[in-house]
């Protein structure tokens, strides 16, 4: 696949790799110290298309797509846990011999997968972004509903649940362009993956109680009008969070990398460790 956007998009192409025997789709552009890129639920590596161009001419920048997600082949089994994700992601970097530590961004669902990359591999991890996240888990009703939206994916296909969540995801303010291309990136989950992510959303661990150990330079980023993972939320978990930065960004809603993407660069480009 060949990008539309920016310098690098220009000549960005789509890597393949096998990760435990399936195929990882990842981006992969830049020189320098690396930081990788999580996406949210139910997105794909498109979404940091604008962190990507902007990054890319002093970091390395490598984005993949989640199992299931974008242009990576499902794994086996009925959920993939948050766990299971950062397993695949330290495998995946393994496979492409990064050993060193590196700086880490997620967002909401890859914020869940982050924590998890903190707590069992910290000797791989530099520098932290957390984007629109949170670190308790789902209390029974929403673990519930996720698995009753699991079952309808899985026999209905994903277009319901894209259509429920775009008006959640952007700031009422948002551009129809905008929305489009959220929808056009959700389109290309599979039902599978998007399955397994609820599945594993369902019963992801409660860092909540855990955030004060996990001693990382860390910028958190709130989006004014995300109603998913509303601000006030945001900044008390940053509270817990030793030394971490917590940025609001105004006229934004669940999405930031795609609704301000010259803020979110710019805050990454002031928090990031020089090359
Ligand atoms: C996401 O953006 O990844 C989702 O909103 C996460 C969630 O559903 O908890």
């Amino acid at each position: 696949m060949i990008l539309k956007v920016g310098p690098c998009a220009m000549s960005l192409k789509t890597k393949k790799i096998e990760v435990n025997s399936r195929q990882m789709a990842y981006f992969d552009c830049g020189d320098g110290p690396v930081i990788m890129f999580v996406h949210g639920f139910p997105l794909s590596k498109q979404m940091w298309r604008a962190q990507l161009d902007a990054l890319q001419d002093s970091y390395r920048v490598l984005v993949p797509d989640m199992p299931g997600f974008g242009e990576s082949e499902c794994v086996d089994g009925d959920a993939v846990t948050m766990r299971q994700y950062a397993d695949h992601l330290i495998q995946f970097l393994t496979k492409i011999e990064i050993c060193e530590p590196i700086s880490i961004c997620g967002l909401s669902m890859g914020g869940y997968v982050v924590w998890e990359l903190l707590d069992n591999y910290p000797d791989r991890i530099d520098q932290v972004v957390l984007c629109h996240t949170r670190a308790a888990n789902d209390d029974e009703t929403v673990a519930r509903g996720r698995r009753i939206q699991a079952q309808s994916v899985l026999q209905n296909g994903t277009a319901s649940l894209i259509e429920g969540m775009i008006p959640k995801l952007v700031a009422s303010q948002a551009s129809d362009s905008l929305r489009a291309e959220v929808q056009q990136i959700m389109m290309t989950a599979s039902s599978c993956g998007v399955a397994q992510a609820l599945g594993g959303m369902s019963t992801r661990k409660n860092f909540m109680n855990e955030t004060n150990s996990l001693a990382f330079d860390t910028l958190v980023i709130a989006g004014k009008n995300d109603t998913i993972t509303p601000p006030k939320e945001m900044q008390e978990m940053a509270r817990y969070l030793k030394g971490a930065r917590f940025q609001l960004i105004d006229d934004c809603g669940h999405l930031s990398p795609l609704e301000q993407p010259q803020v979110v660069n710019q805050l990454l480009r002031e928090f990031l460790r020089k090359p």
